[in-house]
């Protein structure tokens, strides 16, 4: 199985389905990885913030160096965090993901989040305003583009920026975002930001596309759509599994995904979903799923000045 891929703005492609790796523990996820560039795999969404690239790149490394796969054919993305805003902190960054990663470059780079943290803070400073930095997202995609100069990254773009957000950027940008990766799953579908950044040529890549399964029944968090007892009837009417249900809803959006597992058989289900279409009495179901409920709210930061989710998308 492999993943079909989506065009980026600079003739770049993007493969559809991406391993997730957020959360994936060192130890396992080394295995994963394998295990997913075995199941046809070649999109991994990465991040500093997730703190087990170094484990990533053992597994890319080992798996370029046998043969199995070529760089070129692979698709690796990594995010910059949030206490390293400062133009100049950027590029010294992606170093240390690509040091990690065990590669010269990657093929996107993210600003994780609009808002950013002092250098000095914790890397979550909940309730904490006075870690709050004034530094903009426009200063910070200066270097963004410092590392496309420098060869350090084919594309660059953004995760959770909200339409205004991303409306300012594309006024000032010399390179323009390829990708805004932002959360979408039955409870949000993101519809209209998927249109919005459709009418500017950016992919959407959609996270938490599984509904962050692991958190059901935690107070405060939807419950996924995976656990819909209609979703569980459809799996049985399509011959497929729930995951695959949704999956193959979302891709029907017109977005790239990024599923996680560090579970070998739902590693290979979350790829093979390319082969059914959901009739239109099931996709208007799915499309009645949507609450504009996030998992990653992060309300902690709403009087940050960059914070995203204040307005509508
Ligand atoms: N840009 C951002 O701010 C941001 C924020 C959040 C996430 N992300 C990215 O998006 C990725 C995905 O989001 P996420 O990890 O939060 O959540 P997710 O992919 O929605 O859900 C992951 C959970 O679903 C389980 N799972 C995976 N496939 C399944 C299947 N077919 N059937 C049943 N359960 C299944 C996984 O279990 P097992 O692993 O045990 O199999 C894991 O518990 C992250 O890993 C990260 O790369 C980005």
């Amino acid at each position: 199985m492999s993943s079909k891929v989506m065009k980026l703005n600079n003739g770049r492609e993007i493969p559809i389905i991406g391993l997730g790796t957020y959360k994936s523990p060192a130890g396992e996820v080394e295995r994963a990885v394998r295990d997913a560039i075995d199941a046809g795999y070649r999109h991994f969404d990465c991040a500093w913030l997730y703190g087990n690239e170094s484990e990533i790149g053992d597994a890319l490394s080992e798996k370029i160096k046998n043969g199995s796969v070529k760089r070129e054919d692979l698709f690796i993305t990594s995010k910059l965090w949030c206490n390293y805003h400062k133009k100049e902190l950027v590029v010294p960054m992606i170093k240390e993901t690509l040091a990690n990663l065990k590669l010269d470059y990657i093929d996107l780079y993210l600003i994780h989040w609009p808002f950013g943290f002092k250098e000095d803070a914790g890397m979550w400073p909940m309730g904490e305003d006075s870690a709050y930095s004034d530094v903009d997202y426009l200063e910070t995609w200066e270097g963004m583009e410092e590392c496309v100069k420098l060869g350090l990254a084919k594309s660059i773009g953004v995760s959770n920026f909200n339409s205004q957000q991303l409306t300012r950027l594309l006024e000032k940008c010399k390179i323009k975002p390829v990708v805004n990766q932002i959360e979408v799953n039955p409870n949000i579908n993101q519809k209209k930001m998927i249109k919005f950044c459709a009418d500017r040529d950016i992919v959407v890549t959609g996270y938490c596309p599984m509904g962050r399964v692991e958190n059901d029944g935690i107070p405060g968090f939807p419950t996924p759509t995976i656990k819909d007892p209609k979703v569980i009837e459809m799996a049985e009417k399509y011959e497929k599994t729930p995951g695959q249900i949704i999956l193959n809803y979302l891709v029907s959006l017109g977005i790239a995904v990024v599923p996680k597992s560090v579970t070998r058989t739902r590693i290979i289900e979350n790829i093979d979903i390319f082969d059914f279409k959901l009739d239109d009495e099931d996709t208007k179901y799915l499309d009645s799923c949507n609450k504009n409920q996030r998992i990653c709210f992060f309300e902690c930061f709403k009087t940050h000045p960059h914070f995203p989710f204040n307005i509508e998308y």
